[in-house]
């Protein structure tokens, strides 16, 4: 295989359309790096639970980030992701990076998984994105002025995906993150109630962290119409991962850049400028 061949084949993006995937790919497009989107609707399609999809994705690309979903600590997961790595390293493909969860034994059994295939491997082992506040489940919590989660008062330190993408840029064109795990947080520790209160600033908007029991959330949850696999889901973050062992932040960010991570501040302005939290909650609530 000559160099021309390599610096032409795409670096496959999984959740390409996603929070960190479509960041990764607007970055490494940017640069002029061949890219290829990989979801269920990119060409190829890509589908974590049709396997048949996944050789044409593979095929011919360079690397791959991986981004699971729904979420790497769910059950299933651990053999999906091992699995579509060992595909990945028989085709070809061995270098793979890999966003992770912190604080979660099953996604520490996804990445030994993905290790055990023989990979050339970085970690991006992440915290609580910022952005699910803007572009996930919380965007309607935030619309609506009430975030009520059964968050506690156990800080945390949220992540911008705009750092959690600019490593992945980092390790997927630089060889020397191979074998690296980076532990990805912002670079100080905030209460669901300090975080929110961060965002009212940001927008003028009347929006308070409202603290509800576990039951209380999956109930409020279930009578929203949020299926019943995605309240296991949220009760089980809620339950397993803010018990305080996250409360601490670390130095993936500034060992992988050589820079800090981005404060939640510069976080709530961007997404404030870029108008998501203008609009009214579609309950009707303002
Ligand atoms: N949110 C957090 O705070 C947090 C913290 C740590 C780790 N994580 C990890 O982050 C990962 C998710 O990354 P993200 O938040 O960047 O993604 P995301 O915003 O949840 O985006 C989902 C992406 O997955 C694609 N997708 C949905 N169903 C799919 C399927 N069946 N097969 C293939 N692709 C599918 C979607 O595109 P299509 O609809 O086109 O398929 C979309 O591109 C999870 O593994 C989670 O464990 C999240």
């Amino acid at each position: 295989m000559n160099i021309t061949t390599q610096a032409t084949k795409p670096i496959l993006v999984l959740g390409a359309t996603g929070k960190t995937g479509r960041r990764v790919l607007a970055r490494l497009t940017a640069r002029g790096v061949p890219t290829r989107a990989g979801s269920r609707s990119a060409q190829p399609r890509f589908d974590w639970e049709d396997r048949s999809t996944w050789a044409s994705a593979l095929r011919d690309a360079k690397s791959v980030y991986i981004s699971y979903y729904p979420d790497i600590a769910v059950p299933g997961a651990v053999e999906t992701v091992g699995s579509f790595a060992e595909l990945a390293v028989t085709s070809g493909v061995p270098r793979l990076v890999l966003l992770s969860g912190r604080g979660e034994a099953e996604a520490e059994h996804a990445e030994q998984a993905v290790r055990d295939s023989g990979a050339e491997l970085t970690i991006l082992r992440s915290t609580w994105f910022a952005q699910n506040f803007s572009e996930d489940y919380l965007l309607e919590h935030v619309l609506s002025g009430e975030v009520a989660l059964p968050g506690g008062d156990t800080p945390e330190p949220f992540v911008d995906a705009d750092d959690i993408a600019d490593v992945a840029v980092a390790a997927l064109t630089d060889d020397r993150h191979i074998g690296q795990l980076y532990e990805l947080t912002g670079p100080r520790l905030l209460t669901f109630a300090e975080a929110v209160g961060e965002i009212a600033k940001a927008t003028g908007r009347e929006v308070r962290y409202l603290p509800v029991s576990l039951d209380e959330y999956a109930a409020a949850a279930a009578g929203q119409g949020v299926p019943a696999e995605v309240v296991e889901l949220l009760t089980y973050l809620f339950s397993e991962v803010l018990d305080g062992r996250n409360s601490r932040v670390a130095d993936g960010v500034r060992r992988a850049l050589g820079r800090e991570p981005r404060d939640f501040a510069a976080y709530a302005r961007d997404a404030r400028a870029s108008g998501v939290w203008d609009a009214p909650a579609a309950n009707g609530a303002d």
